[in-house]
């Protein structure tokens, strides 16, 4: 292990983390520098038929498959538990009995092993994921801004440092992904919706129905998606839904992926006047895999004369590659900050844990503040 004032010799790396917030089972074993040293992911089948994650199916879902992912992990890595230096896991915001049997079994190895285990926030794993080497150009230095575009979440947030983020908005009805799903299931396609509304969107025309932009221009930076939803609703009659002609169904689909689109950047324009200048433009979450976004996205930031990063899609997604992370920079930042390593063996998993309670954690121990 590098010995330098960047890599203290002595935090316990590397860490394996577990990820089991939603209905993706992932585990990961990353060094203090950021190398990836073995990750496994695994996204659930058994929601398909249902149209939209179903929290028990998820739950029984993560509880199956985590002992032999994390099995898998450690093979991969050709390492022995006792080499692993600390256990981490997503504790919340996400379904509560997919983090509970995640942290549990984090917490599990934790004990087995004598390591620490570190509780993670799903969303600052999901807002420090562009400061793993390599993921950005210079690291995305602090203060960054990060679009957070998923299927549960939609939100701008100013990342100012480890454990200091302000939101600056966020949806106020539906996440952005869960549109696109709805909009997916309205079109007769499958489950989930992203992917197929931007495969049918490429053969329509993105001007030819009309749709509303909810919010837009308005001050601030939240988020509308559900009048939109219902916009395209009427646009199908309700009789001939799932047998629209294709032409149709495309031009539904590209019209609603550019409003989507020109939301999401008329939004941003006002979360940057809500930031000091950030260095970065970062975005997260599985609607980034969306190729007109991502190009609009590309364009906001050269137009703000900002550099743009979008971690690769596998680290963009769920995954635990992320969650270590985040335990590494809380780590680390904890030591600079002349506080312990956290040990949350006592810390209950939570559905919702809100991004600015974390910044009691550089000054004190999470548990001593944590309901
Ligand atoms: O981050 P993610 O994998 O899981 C969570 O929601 O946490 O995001 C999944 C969401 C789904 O709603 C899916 O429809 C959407 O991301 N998505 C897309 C695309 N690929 C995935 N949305 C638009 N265009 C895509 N290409
Ligand atoms: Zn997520």
């Amino acid at each position: 292990m590098p010995d330098s004032d960047q890599t203290p010799p002595d935090l316990p790396t590397p860490v394996m983390a577990i990820e089991s917030s939603c209905d993706d089972t992932a585990c990961a074993i990353v060094t203090i520098d950021g190398r990836i040293v073995a990750e496994t992911t695994l996204t659930q089948s058994g929601h398909v038929p249902f149209g939209g994650v179903v929290p028990e199916i998820a739950a029984r879902a993560h509880l199956a498959a985590l002992p032999t992912l994390v099995r898998d992990t450690l093979a991969k890595a050709d390492m022995q538990p006792h080499e692993l230096g600390a256990i981490a896991a997503s504790c919340g915001p996400g379904l509560i009995g997919g983090l509970i049997v995640g942290a549990d079994m984090g917490k599990g190895m934790a004990i087995a092993l004598d390591k620490p285990f570190i509780a993670v926030n799903h969303i600052e794993a999901h807002a420090l994921t562009a400061r793993l080497p390599g993921v950005a150009e210079n690291g995305a230095p602090f203060p960054y801004l990060l679009l957070l575009v998923s299927g549960g979440h939609c939100q701008c947030i100013a990342v100012e440092g480890v454990g200091h983020y302000r939101r600056l908005g966020g949806t106020i009805d539906d996440a952005a992904g869960e549109a696109f799903d709805k909009v997916a299931k309205m079109l007769g396609l499958g489950w989930p919706g992203g992917p197929a509304v931007e495969a049918l969107a490429r053969e329509g025309d993105p001007r030819a129905v009309s749709l509303p932009r909810p919010l837009m221009g308005r001050p601030g930076c939240d988020f509308s998606f559900s009048g939109l939803k219902t916009a395209v609703a009427q646009k199908l009659p309700v009789a001939v839904r799932t047998a629209l002609p294709r032409q149709e169904a495309a031009d539904i689909a590209a019209s609603f992926q550019q409003a989507v689109s020109d939301i999401v950047i008329d939004r941003l324009g006002h979360a940057l006047a809500m930031m000091e200048r950030p260095t970065t433009l970062v975005v997260a979450g599985g609607v980034a895999a969306n190729g007109v976004l991502r190009a609009s996205l590309r364009d906001f930031a050269a137009r703000h004369d900002l550099p743009f990063a979008a971690p690769p899609l596998r680290l963009c997604t769920d995954n635990a590659v992320m969650v270590a992370w985040a335990a590494i920079e809380t780590m680390r930042a904890r030591r600079e900050a002349g506080l312990p390593i956290p040990n949350d063996i006592a810390l209950r998993p939570r559905p919702r844990w809100p991004l600015a309670e974390m910044a009691q954690r550089m000054t004190a121990d999470l548990l001593e503040t944590t309901p």
